[in-house]
C-alpha cells in the first residue's frame, strides 16, 4: 500500500521482509541511474539495526554479483565515537554485513573515524567530503542518504532539542545523546547536507516507532522535538518505507 502526504510518499509493508526486498530494488535501480549519468553512485548510510537486513541482502547474489560495485561510493549519514571494530560502530555492522563481501574497493570506502577526538573526527569528515567532491562543488550531493528514524523521531544524529543543526554553512557536527544504550558521542550530517541528496530513503520498523512515525508525518511542525521533520527540502526526493507495525498510527489518514 502507498499513500501520498502534502510532501512525501510513503509506502507501508505488510513485513519487513518485503520492506527489504523493494529497498534493495530501489538501491540497485538508483545504483544504475547513477552510474549511467554521473560514472558514480554515492550513497551515504544510515546506523542503528534496521538497515542491517538490507545490507544482508545486498551483500548475496544477485545483488553481489551484478552491482557495479566498484563505482559505489559509501559514506556515513552518522557515526558513534568509538573504533571501527567497535559493535557499538555503524561503520563495524555495514562492514561486517556488506561491505565484506562484495568487490567494492577500499577507496571507495569513506568512514567517519570514530577513533578521533570529536574535532579531529568532525575535520577528518569534512576534508574527505570536500576532497571527494573536488571537480564537482563543495560538498558532495548524494544519489541516496539512507535514513532510520528513532521511537523519540530522531534521525541520522539529529536528536530532539540538539541546537545549533540549522546554522548555515555547517554540514557535519559533534552531538550528545543517550538513547537507548548506545554510545552517546557522535558525528552527523545536518539537514543542509542531507537535503541536498537526489533521493533520501527512510526505513522505519517495528511498533515502538508508530507514534513518532505519525507525529513526524502528520503532527503539527515541530522541528525542535521532531527532528525526522527537518527531511523535507526537497520533497520530491523524500521516501519512507515503513512496515504494518510503524505505520499502525497512519492508517485512518488521508
Ligand atoms: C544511529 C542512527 C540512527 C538510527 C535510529 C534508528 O547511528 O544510531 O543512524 O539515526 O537510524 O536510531 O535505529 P534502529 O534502526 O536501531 O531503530
Amino acid at each position: 500500500m502507498s499513500q501520498s502526504t502534502f510532501d512525501m510518499t510513503v509506502q507501508i509493508f505488510a513485513t519487513r521482509d518485503g520492506l527489504t526486498q523493494e529497498a534493495a530494488k530501489l538501491f540497485s535501480k538508483l545504483a544504475w541511474q547513477s552510474i549511467t549519468a554521473r560514472g558514480r553512485f554515492t550513497v551515504a548510510l544510515s546506523g542503528g539495526s534496521t538497515p542491517q537486513a538490507l545490507f544482508s541482502l545486498l551483500a548475496a547474489p544477485p545483488y553481489s554479483t551484478k552491482l557495479p560495485w566498484s563505482s559505489i561510493h559509501f559514506f556515513w549519514g552518522d557515526e558513534r565515537l568509538v573504533p571501527p571494530d567497535d559493535p557499538g560502530s555503524n561503520y563495524y555492522h555495514a562492514t561486517r554485513l556488506l561491505l565484506n563481501h562484495v568487490p567494492v574497493p577500499q577507496t571507495n570506502i569513506h568512514r567517519i573515524k570514530g577513533e578521533l577526538s570529536a574535532q579531529d573526527a568532525v575535520q577528518d569528515t569534512i576534508k574527505q567530503l570536500r576532497d571527494f567532491a573536488a571537480d564537482e562543488r563543495t560538498f558532495p550531493r548524494f544519489d541516496l542518504v539512507l535514513l532510520g528514524m528513532g521511537s523519540d523521531g530522531h534521525t541520522a544524529s539529529l536528536f530532539p532539542g540538539s541546537p545549533g543543526i540549522e546554522e548555515t554553512g555547517v554540514y557535519v557536527k559533534s552531538v550528545t545523546a543517550l538513547y537507548e544504550n548506545r554510545p552517546a558521542q557522535r558525528l552527523t550530517f545536518t539537514p543542509a547536507l542531507i537535503n541536498d541528496a537526489r533521493q533520501i530513503l527512510f526505513l522505519v520498523t517495528g511498533a515502538n516507532k508508530a507514534e513518532a512515525l505519525s507525529m513526524v508525518l502528520y503532527g503539527p511542525r515541530d522541528l525542535e522535538k521532531w527532528p525526522a521533520q527537518r527531511i523535507q527540502a526537497n520533497p520530491a526526493a523524500v521516501t519512507w518505507f515503513v512496515d504494518q507495525q510503524a505505520a499502525s498510527l497512519l492508517e485512518n489518514r488521508d
